[in-house]
């Protein structure tokens, strides 16, 4: 199976599959096709039995920009509604991926691109990558599940200042409050996340499993229903002036005015 937006690449072994959001001229902005095909591409490696994944995006300036604001400008709520399940339905599908999953961050993840990155196990960065939940910028809120697994990752205090004032964290900083892992010289990044994918690859599967299914029950019950709650405000916001504003603004490629 291919697909024009994203690839998925096997090492030797075949036990390490690397999935590349490919849209590079969008810096690697998420929209319908592309969501669509990361869902195949990750249901096609879970099916070849992959033992980690990579997730990256292709060329040196962004992991993923986002959600496409071209694309959602002009949605309605129930269109929205629509769109934030697609999104929430990919990053579900990293996070309850069979295998661990790896995001290795290579430059912008802002937006979409934070969330698909923090559905990921775990996250290495180049030095120059930088981060964040920039929706609020766009009159929005995080839509793709940041809202429920950012404060699991970086604590209460540090995510609710990153959602509230949309805060862009260069990939030290990121580090220091527990976003990254690790991080690296930018030339060495796709080298360090596949050492990582096949330390993890060659250890046994069936107990790897069952460590992810037992880390990630600890997420059951008041995450669902977090995330739930956020995919309708997500969508609701598409109903106000500030998301028209915030997003015709971006494309106009100008400062809005908020209400
Ligand atoms: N959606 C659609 N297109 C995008 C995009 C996005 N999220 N991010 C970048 N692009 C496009 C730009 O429009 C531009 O296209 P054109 O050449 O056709 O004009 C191209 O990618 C290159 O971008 P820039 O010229 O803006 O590059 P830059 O280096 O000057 O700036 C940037 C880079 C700081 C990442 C800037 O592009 C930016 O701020 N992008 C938006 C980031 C953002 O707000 N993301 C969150 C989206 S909302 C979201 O994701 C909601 C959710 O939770 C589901």
């Amino acid at each position: 199976m291919t697909w024009d937006t994203v690839s998925l690449d096997w090492n030797d072994a075949e036990t390490v599959a690397t999935l590349t959001v490919d849209r590079p001229e969008a810096l690697n902005a998420l929209n319908v096709e592309t969501l669509e095909a990361m869902g195949e591409a990750l249901a096609t490696a879970a099916d070849g039995d992959a033992r980690a994944l990579v997730l990256t995006g292709a060329g040196d300036d962004a992991f993923i920009a986002g959600a496409d604001i071209k694309y959602m400008k002009d949605l309605s709520v129930a269109e929205a509604q629509e769109w934030g399940e697609l999104g929430h339905g990919v990053a579900d599908a990293l996070e309850a991926f069979p295998a661990p999953t790896i995001a290795a961050v290579n430059g912008y993840a802002f937006g979409g691109g934070c969330e698909m990155a923090i559905a990921c196990d775990l996250r290495v960065a180049a030095e120059s990558a930088i981060i964040g939940n920039t929706e609020i910028d766009l009159g929005i809120i995080p839509g793709w599940g940041a809202t429920q697994r950012l404060p699991e990752l970086v604590g209460d205090e540090v995510a609710r200042r990153m959602i509230y004032l949309g805060e862009r964290l260069d990939a030290e900083s990121a580090a220091e409050v527990g976003l990254f892992g690790k991080v690296v010289p930018d030339d060495d990044l796709e080298v360090v996340a596949a050492e990582l994918a096949e330390r993890i690859a060659e250890k046994p599967a069936v107990a790897m499993r069952a460590a992810k299914q037992s880390l990630n029950q600890r997420l059951e019950g008041s995450q669902a229903a977090g995330l739930d709650y956020e995919k309708r405000a997500f969508a609701s916001l598409f109903g106000t002036h500030d998301q028209r504003e915030g997003m015709d603004a971006f494309v106009e490629d100008r400062e809005p005015e908020f209400e």
